[in-house]
Protein backbone atom coordinates (compact mmCIF):
# COMPACT_ATOMS: atom_id res chain seq x y z
CA UNK A 1 0.00 0.00 0.00
CA UNK A 2 0.97 3.61 -0.80
CA UNK A 3 2.87 5.42 1.87
CA UNK A 4 2.19 9.06 1.45
CA UNK A 5 4.51 10.81 3.63
CA UNK A 6 7.25 8.24 2.32
CA UNK A 7 6.81 9.22 -1.08
CA UNK A 8 6.56 13.33 -0.56
CA UNK A 9 9.37 12.94 1.34
CA UNK A 10 11.52 10.61 -1.81
CA UNK A 11 10.16 13.47 -4.29
CA UNK A 12 11.74 16.11 -1.81
CA UNK A 13 9.13 17.41 0.41
CA UNK A 14 9.96 17.98 3.70
CA UNK A 15 6.23 16.04 4.67
CA UNK A 16 3.19 14.82 3.99
CA UNK A 17 0.51 15.19 7.24
CA UNK A 18 -2.95 15.21 8.75
CA UNK A 19 -5.15 17.57 10.74
CA UNK A 20 -6.51 15.66 13.79
CA UNK A 21 -8.94 16.21 17.05
CA UNK A 22 -10.52 12.71 17.58
CA UNK A 23 -9.68 11.84 20.63
CA UNK A 24 -13.00 9.00 20.90
CA UNK A 25 -10.95 7.40 18.24
CA UNK A 26 -7.36 7.23 19.97
CA UNK A 27 -8.21 3.71 21.54
CA UNK A 28 -9.21 2.69 17.41
CA UNK A 29 -6.93 0.64 16.25
CA UNK A 30 -7.28 1.36 12.68
CA UNK A 31 -7.99 5.18 12.66
CA UNK A 32 -4.89 5.56 15.44
CA UNK A 33 -2.82 3.23 13.40
CA UNK A 34 -3.10 5.41 10.32
CA UNK A 35 -2.83 8.41 12.16
CA UNK A 36 0.51 6.77 13.77
CA UNK A 37 2.08 5.77 10.98
CA UNK A 38 5.43 7.77 9.97
CA UNK A 39 5.46 6.45 6.36
CA UNK A 40 1.87 7.35 5.95
CA UNK A 41 1.51 10.67 7.60
CA UNK A 42 4.73 12.52 8.83
CA UNK A 43 3.50 15.00 10.20
CA UNK A 44 0.67 16.45 12.50
CA UNK A 45 -1.17 19.23 13.51
CA UNK A 46 -3.64 19.31 16.52
CA UNK A 47 -7.23 20.57 14.81
CA UNK A 48 -8.45 22.49 18.27
CA UNK A 49 -6.61 21.92 20.83
CA UNK A 50 -3.75 24.69 20.31
CA UNK A 51 -6.89 27.46 20.29
CA UNK A 52 -7.03 30.02 22.67
CA UNK A 53 -10.00 29.14 24.20
CA UNK A 54 -8.22 25.93 25.66
CA UNK A 55 -4.82 27.37 26.44
CA UNK A 56 -5.57 29.87 28.44
CA UNK A 57 -9.71 30.11 29.47
CA UNK A 58 -9.00 32.60 31.94
CA UNK A 59 -6.86 35.36 31.64
CA UNK A 60 -3.81 34.67 32.78
CA UNK A 61 -4.28 30.86 33.62
CA UNK A 62 -2.50 28.59 31.19
CA UNK A 63 -3.82 24.71 30.57
CA UNK A 64 -1.80 23.12 27.45
CA UNK A 65 -3.89 19.71 28.46
CA UNK A 66 -5.77 19.99 25.26
CA UNK A 67 -3.15 20.84 23.37
CA UNK A 68 -0.92 18.01 24.40
CA UNK A 69 -2.66 15.11 23.19
CA UNK A 70 -1.84 15.36 19.96
CA UNK A 71 1.78 16.81 20.18
CA UNK A 72 2.31 13.64 22.47
CA UNK A 73 1.47 11.66 19.78
CA UNK A 74 3.58 13.52 17.28
CA UNK A 75 6.01 13.29 19.46
CA UNK A 76 6.27 9.61 20.45
CA UNK A 77 5.80 8.39 16.83
CA UNK A 78 8.57 10.82 15.58
CA UNK A 79 6.18 12.90 13.67
CA UNK A 80 6.04 16.51 13.03
CA UNK A 81 4.48 18.97 13.91
CA UNK A 82 2.19 22.09 12.53
CA UNK A 83 1.42 24.12 15.34
CA UNK A 84 -2.60 25.79 14.96
CA UNK A 85 -2.71 28.36 15.99
CA UNK A 86 -2.10 31.26 17.91
CA UNK A 87 -3.99 34.29 17.37
CA UNK A 88 -7.53 33.78 15.62
CA UNK A 89 -10.82 35.87 15.91
CA UNK A 90 -12.81 32.26 16.36
CA UNK A 91 -12.41 29.84 19.33
CA UNK A 92 -11.84 33.00 21.81
CA UNK A 93 -12.81 32.34 25.68
CA UNK A 94 -15.23 34.92 26.83
CA UNK A 95 -12.92 37.02 28.82
CA UNK A 96 -10.97 38.34 25.53
CA UNK A 97 -14.36 38.69 23.58
CA UNK A 98 -16.09 40.96 26.63
CA UNK A 99 -16.93 43.92 25.17
CA UNK A 100 -14.05 46.39 23.28
CA UNK A 101 -14.38 48.87 25.98
CA UNK A 102 -12.87 46.77 28.35
CA UNK A 103 -9.77 46.76 26.09
CA UNK A 104 -7.20 49.61 25.31
CA UNK A 105 -4.46 49.40 23.19
CA UNK A 106 -1.96 49.18 25.68
CA UNK A 107 -3.58 46.82 28.12
CA UNK A 108 -4.86 44.59 24.90
CA UNK A 109 -1.02 44.65 23.77
CA UNK A 110 0.22 43.14 26.94
CA UNK A 111 -2.14 40.31 26.78
CA UNK A 112 -1.46 39.65 23.49
CA UNK A 113 2.04 39.72 23.72
CA UNK A 114 1.21 37.25 27.09
CA UNK A 115 -0.09 34.72 25.22
CA UNK A 116 1.91 34.29 22.24
CA UNK A 117 5.05 34.49 24.45
CA UNK A 118 3.86 31.76 26.73
CA UNK A 119 1.86 29.55 24.43
CA UNK A 120 4.71 29.56 21.70
CA UNK A 121 7.52 29.06 24.65
CA UNK A 122 5.75 26.20 26.12
CA UNK A 123 6.24 24.07 22.50
CA UNK A 124 9.31 25.69 21.99
CA UNK A 125 11.95 23.72 19.64
CA UNK A 126 8.81 21.40 18.96
CA UNK A 127 6.85 22.77 16.24
CA UNK A 128 8.16 23.18 12.61
CA UNK A 129 5.46 25.76 12.00
CA UNK A 130 3.33 27.88 13.80
CA UNK A 131 0.18 29.34 12.11
CA UNK A 132 0.99 32.95 14.26
CA UNK A 133 -2.27 34.66 12.31
CA UNK A 134 -5.21 32.64 11.27
CA UNK A 135 -7.11 34.36 8.79
CA UNK A 136 -7.08 38.05 9.24
CA UNK A 137 -8.43 38.48 5.88
CA UNK A 138 -12.13 39.70 4.70
CA UNK A 139 -12.87 37.83 1.18
CA UNK A 140 -11.92 41.48 -0.36
CA UNK A 141 -8.56 41.48 0.81
CA UNK A 142 -8.97 44.05 3.59
CA UNK A 143 -7.93 43.15 7.35
CA UNK A 144 -11.11 41.60 8.88
CA UNK A 145 -12.63 43.77 11.05
CA UNK A 146 -15.01 40.94 13.53
CA UNK A 147 -11.69 40.12 14.97
CA UNK A 148 -11.55 41.90 18.12
CA UNK A 149 -7.77 42.35 18.10
CA UNK A 150 -8.16 44.07 14.66
CA UNK A 151 -10.82 46.11 16.60
CA UNK A 152 -8.21 47.25 19.30
CA UNK A 153 -5.33 47.66 17.33
CA UNK A 154 -5.51 47.76 13.94
CA UNK A 155 -3.27 46.19 11.81
CA UNK A 156 -0.50 46.31 14.53
CA UNK A 157 -1.88 43.15 15.99
CA UNK A 158 -0.28 41.20 12.99
CA UNK A 159 3.52 42.79 14.23
CA UNK A 160 2.90 42.08 17.80
CA UNK A 161 1.72 38.57 17.13
CA UNK A 162 4.86 37.87 14.95
CA UNK A 163 7.51 39.53 17.51
CA UNK A 164 6.43 38.02 20.19
CA UNK A 165 5.99 34.04 18.70
CA UNK A 166 9.90 35.02 16.70
CA UNK A 167 10.70 35.95 20.64
CA UNK A 168 9.88 32.70 22.16
CA UNK A 169 10.55 29.74 19.54
CA UNK A 170 13.29 31.23 17.07
CA UNK A 171 13.47 27.41 15.95
CA UNK A 172 9.46 27.47 14.51
CA UNK A 173 8.72 28.80 10.87
CA UNK A 174 6.37 31.73 11.77
CA UNK A 175 3.33 31.28 9.08
CA UNK A 176 0.43 33.29 8.43
CA UNK A 177 -2.60 30.75 7.56
CA UNK A 178 -5.69 31.44 5.85
CA UNK A 179 -8.76 29.98 3.05
CA UNK A 180 -9.44 31.42 -0.34
CA UNK A 181 -5.59 33.04 -0.79
CA UNK A 182 -4.66 29.37 -3.41
CA UNK A 183 -5.21 31.73 -6.50
CA UNK A 184 -5.15 34.94 -7.39
CA UNK A 185 -7.15 37.49 -6.05
CA UNK A 186 -8.06 40.32 -4.02
CA UNK A 187 -7.28 37.95 -1.16
CA UNK A 188 -4.50 36.71 -1.77
CA UNK A 189 -3.13 39.89 -2.52
CA UNK A 190 -3.98 41.08 0.70
CA UNK A 191 -1.88 38.04 2.30
CA UNK A 192 1.13 39.20 0.30
CA UNK A 193 0.43 42.60 1.83
CA UNK A 194 0.51 41.19 5.56
CA UNK A 195 4.06 39.52 4.46
CA UNK A 196 5.44 42.95 3.40
CA UNK A 197 4.11 44.45 6.57
CA UNK A 198 5.80 41.86 8.64
CA UNK A 199 8.97 41.84 6.82
CA UNK A 200 9.25 45.75 6.48
CA UNK A 201 8.97 45.84 10.49
CA UNK A 202 12.16 44.04 10.57
CA UNK A 203 10.30 41.17 12.15
CA UNK A 204 10.20 37.55 11.03
CA UNK A 205 7.34 35.94 8.75
CA UNK A 206 8.71 32.68 7.12
CA UNK A 207 5.43 31.00 5.22
CA UNK A 208 2.34 31.63 3.99
CA UNK A 209 -0.53 28.81 4.69
CA UNK A 210 -3.06 27.75 1.95
CA UNK A 211 -5.67 26.38 3.64
CA UNK A 212 -7.27 24.78 0.82
CA UNK A 213 -10.82 23.79 1.78
CA UNK A 214 -11.93 23.22 -1.64
CA UNK A 215 -15.42 21.79 -3.21
CA UNK A 216 -15.38 19.55 -6.17
CA UNK A 217 -15.36 21.22 -9.10
CA UNK A 218 -14.52 24.20 -7.71
CA UNK A 219 -10.86 23.70 -7.25
CA UNK A 220 -8.66 26.14 -9.02
CA UNK A 221 -6.43 24.96 -12.08
CA UNK A 222 -2.48 23.65 -11.30
CA UNK A 223 -1.76 26.69 -13.18
CA UNK A 224 -3.26 28.89 -10.96
CA UNK A 225 -2.32 26.80 -7.86
CA UNK A 226 1.11 27.18 -9.14
CA UNK A 227 1.56 30.59 -10.44
CA UNK A 228 -0.02 31.64 -6.45
CA UNK A 229 2.37 29.49 -4.79
CA UNK A 230 5.37 31.24 -6.88
CA UNK A 231 4.29 34.49 -6.38
CA UNK A 232 4.51 33.81 -2.27
CA UNK A 233 7.38 32.81 -3.03
CA UNK A 234 9.43 35.57 -4.82
CA UNK A 235 8.62 37.75 -1.28
CA UNK A 236 11.00 35.23 0.13
CA UNK A 237 8.58 33.30 2.13
CA UNK A 238 7.62 29.70 1.54
CA UNK A 239 3.96 27.70 1.40
CA UNK A 240 2.78 25.06 2.79
CA UNK A 241 -1.10 23.42 1.84
CA UNK A 242 -2.17 23.39 5.44
CA UNK A 243 -5.50 22.16 5.55
CA UNK A 244 -6.65 20.52 2.66
CA UNK A 245 -10.10 19.00 2.08
CA UNK A 246 -12.16 18.90 -1.14
CA UNK A 247 -15.91 18.30 -0.42
CA UNK A 248 -18.68 16.89 -2.37
CA UNK A 249 -22.47 17.50 -2.44
CA UNK A 250 -24.29 14.38 -0.44
CA UNK A 251 -27.35 15.83 -2.33
CA UNK A 252 -27.77 13.47 -4.41
CA UNK A 253 -25.83 11.36 -2.82
CA UNK A 254 -22.09 10.40 -3.50
CA UNK A 255 -21.24 9.37 -7.13
CA UNK A 256 -18.49 7.22 -9.14
CA UNK A 257 -18.32 10.43 -11.04
CA UNK A 258 -17.76 13.25 -8.51
CA UNK A 259 -15.49 11.14 -6.96
CA UNK A 260 -13.58 10.95 -10.05
CA UNK A 261 -13.70 14.66 -9.70
CA UNK A 262 -12.37 14.76 -6.05
CA UNK A 263 -9.74 12.31 -7.47
CA UNK A 264 -8.81 15.12 -9.65
CA UNK A 265 -9.00 18.08 -7.75
CA UNK A 266 -6.76 16.45 -4.66
CA UNK A 267 -4.19 15.54 -7.43
CA UNK A 268 -4.66 19.10 -8.86
CA UNK A 269 -3.71 20.78 -5.47
CA UNK A 270 -1.05 18.16 -4.62
CA UNK A 271 0.53 17.99 -8.04
CA UNK A 272 1.00 21.90 -7.38
CA UNK A 273 3.27 21.95 -4.48
CA UNK A 274 4.86 18.78 -5.70
CA UNK A 275 5.84 21.36 -8.67
CA UNK A 276 6.86 24.50 -6.53
CA UNK A 277 9.92 24.18 -5.03
CA UNK A 278 8.95 26.79 -1.94
CA UNK A 279 5.95 24.46 -0.95
CA UNK A 280 7.24 21.99 1.55
CA UNK A 281 4.33 20.43 2.23
CA UNK A 282 1.11 19.40 2.25
CA UNK A 283 -1.76 18.26 5.47
CA UNK A 284 -4.85 17.46 5.23
CA UNK A 285 -7.24 18.60 7.57
CA UNK A 286 -8.13 15.01 9.26
CA UNK A 287 -7.91 12.01 7.02
CA UNK A 288 -10.86 10.15 7.57
CA UNK A 289 -14.50 11.16 7.15
CA UNK A 290 -16.35 10.68 9.92
CA UNK A 291 -13.80 13.42 11.76
CA UNK A 292 -13.90 15.96 9.51
CA UNK A 293 -15.30 18.82 10.15
CA UNK A 294 -17.35 19.62 6.83
CA UNK A 295 -21.07 18.01 7.67
CA UNK A 296 -21.29 20.17 10.89
CA UNK A 297 -20.98 23.54 8.95
CA UNK A 298 -22.24 22.54 5.72
CA UNK A 299 -25.19 19.75 6.05
CA UNK A 300 -25.43 18.83 2.96
CA UNK A 301 -21.91 18.33 1.79
CA UNK A 302 -19.19 15.90 3.16
CA UNK A 303 -17.09 13.37 2.34
CA UNK A 304 -14.50 15.19 1.61
CA UNK A 305 -11.36 13.29 3.08
CA UNK A 306 -9.48 10.41 1.63
CA UNK A 307 -11.23 7.59 3.93
CA UNK A 308 -14.38 6.50 3.94
CA UNK A 309 -16.47 5.25 6.89
CA UNK A 310 -15.18 1.85 6.52
CA UNK A 311 -11.66 2.68 6.36
CA UNK A 312 -11.27 2.26 2.33
CA UNK A 313 -9.58 4.74 0.51
CA UNK A 314 -11.31 7.39 -1.66
CA UNK A 315 -10.51 7.46 -5.80
CA UNK A 316 -8.32 10.44 -4.34
CA UNK A 317 -6.40 9.00 -2.19
CA UNK A 318 -4.78 7.41 -4.93
CA UNK A 319 -4.77 10.48 -7.28
CA UNK A 320 -2.57 12.00 -4.38
CA UNK A 321 -0.37 8.94 -5.22
CA UNK A 322 -0.56 9.92 -8.30
CA UNK A 323 0.65 13.45 -7.67
CA UNK A 324 3.47 13.05 -5.81
CA UNK A 325 5.26 10.75 -7.94
CA UNK A 326 4.54 12.07 -10.79
CA UNK A 327 2.47 9.79 -12.72
O1 LIG B 1 -14.70 21.69 23.08
C1 LIG B 1 -16.10 21.85 22.98
C2 LIG B 1 -16.78 20.91 23.93
O2 LIG B 1 -16.42 21.25 25.25
C3 LIG B 1 -18.29 21.02 23.73
O3 LIG B 1 -18.93 20.08 24.53
C4 LIG B 1 -18.67 20.75 22.27
C5 LIG B 1 -20.15 20.95 22.03
O4 LIG B 1 -20.42 21.49 20.77
O5 LIG B 1 -17.96 21.67 21.47
C6 LIG B 1 -16.56 21.55 21.57
O6 LIG B 1 -15.97 22.50 20.71
C7 LIG B 1 -16.05 22.24 19.32
C8 LIG B 1 -14.62 22.08 18.78
O7 LIG B 1 -14.63 22.00 17.36
C9 LIG B 1 -13.91 20.86 19.34
O8 LIG B 1 -14.60 19.69 19.01
C10 LIG B 1 -16.72 23.42 18.65
O9 LIG B 1 -18.10 23.44 19.01
C11 LIG B 1 -16.61 23.33 17.13
O10 LIG B 1 -17.10 24.53 16.54
C12 LIG B 1 -15.15 23.16 16.76
O11 LIG B 1 -15.05 23.07 15.34
C13 LIG B 1 -13.74 23.29 14.83
C14 LIG B 1 -13.70 24.57 13.99
O12 LIG B 1 -12.40 24.74 13.46
C15 LIG B 1 -14.06 25.79 14.82
O13 LIG B 1 -13.98 26.93 14.06
C16 LIG B 1 -13.35 22.11 13.96
O14 LIG B 1 -13.28 20.94 14.75
C17 LIG B 1 -12.00 22.38 13.31
O15 LIG B 1 -11.72 21.35 12.38
C18 LIG B 1 -12.06 23.71 12.56
O16 LIG B 1 -10.81 23.97 11.98
C19 LIG B 1 -10.70 25.17 11.23
C20 LIG B 1 -9.27 25.67 11.39
O17 LIG B 1 -8.94 25.82 12.76
C21 LIG B 1 -9.06 26.99 10.66
N1 LIG B 1 -9.47 26.89 9.27
C22 LIG B 1 -10.81 26.33 9.03
C23 LIG B 1 -10.95 24.98 9.71
C24 LIG B 1 -12.28 24.33 9.40
O18 LIG B 1 -13.35 25.10 9.88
Amino acid sequence: SAQLNELAQKAGKKYFGTATDSPELYSHATYFSILTDRKEFGQLTPANGQKWSYIEPQYNVFNYTEGEVVTNIARQNGQMLRCHNLVWHRQLPNWVMTTTSTWDKANMTAMLRQHVYNEASHWKGQCYAWDVVNEGLNKNGTYRDNSIFYQVLGEEYLKIAFEAAALADPSAKLYYNDYGIEAAGPKAEGAKRIVKLIKDAGLRIDGVGLQSHFTVGGTPSIDRQISNMQSFAELGVEVAITELDIRLNLLPPVTAANLAQQKRDYKTTVGACMQVEKCVGVTVWDFYDPSSWVPSVFPEQGAATLYFANFTKHPAYHGVVEAITNK
